[in-house]
């Protein structure tokens, strides 16, 4: 599918054709072109748990507000961003960055000191905002390939970030921005037509706010 033709078509699904699996591989695949992302300074601070067992969806579907997409979708992936993947990925980082030629080794401690810089400590909201905004990031990316895999997908935010982690064994330190629930449109459903979307000149500005 093109990629316009994808983002235009793109829709939040609330009815998943139940009992639909999705395989090990469709999913690894997903999740593969979603890890393309961008990142800041490509530090990739997103961990994902994907929940495909039904008496686990259950689960998941009680922090989740009873929202029954939980237990339709075929899967639920729990988006985690996670404020100590500066300290996870800065080495691998660097050292992709050496051996390619992005960076020489003398520019090292250069970079290392202002990644510090711009993403604060590991208990900051700095820091916390860096990981949500790339977890983000990760999840608009995987809502597209999904569609051009043949998938469709529904983000959510409306759970109790405190249950999820509590049932999944997320540590406490770790940001949810959001699920997103992965499946198949159910048959025989018509979608309403997509809702309103501001006039461009509601939101855009030109060179000053
Ligand atoms: C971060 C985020 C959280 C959302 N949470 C929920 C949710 O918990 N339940 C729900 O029914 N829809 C949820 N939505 C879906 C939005 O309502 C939907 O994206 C919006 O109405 C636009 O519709 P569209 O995605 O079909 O274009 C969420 C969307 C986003 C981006």
């Amino acid at each position: 599918m093109e990629l316009i033709q994808g983002i235009r078509e793109r829709r939040s699904i609330n009815f998943f054709e139940s009992g639909r699996e999705l395989s090990d591989d469709q999913l690894r695949e997903l999740l593969e072109v979603a890890n393309l992302s961008p990142s800041s300074f490509n530090l990739q601070p997103w961990k994902v748990v994907v929940v495909k067992d039904p008496e686990r969806k259950k689960v998941l579907r009680q922090c989740a507000m009873n929202q029954p997409k939980v237990e339709e979708a075929s899967a639920m992936l729990i988006i985690i961003a996670d404020p100590r993947g500066v300290e996870e990925n800065l080495e691998k980082m660097i050292e992709s960055w050496q051996q390619l030629g992005y960076m020489k080794p003398e520019m090292r401690e250069t970079t290392i000191g202002m990644i510090k810089t711009l993403y604060g400590t590991e208990d900051s909201l700095k820091r916390k905002i860096f990981a949500a905004k790339n977890a983000s990031l990760f999840a608009m990316n995987l809502m597209l390939a999904a569609k051009g895999l043949g998938f469709d997908t529904h983000p959510m935010d409306g759970f109790d970030e405190d249950c999820v982690k509590r049932e999944f064994g997320i540590p406490e330190d770790k940001v949810i921005p959001m699920l997103i629930a992965v499946g198949y449109l159910r048959p025989g459903i018509t979608l309403l037509p997509r809702a309103f979307r501001r006039a461009l000149d509601e939101f855009v500005r030109f060179e000053r706010y």
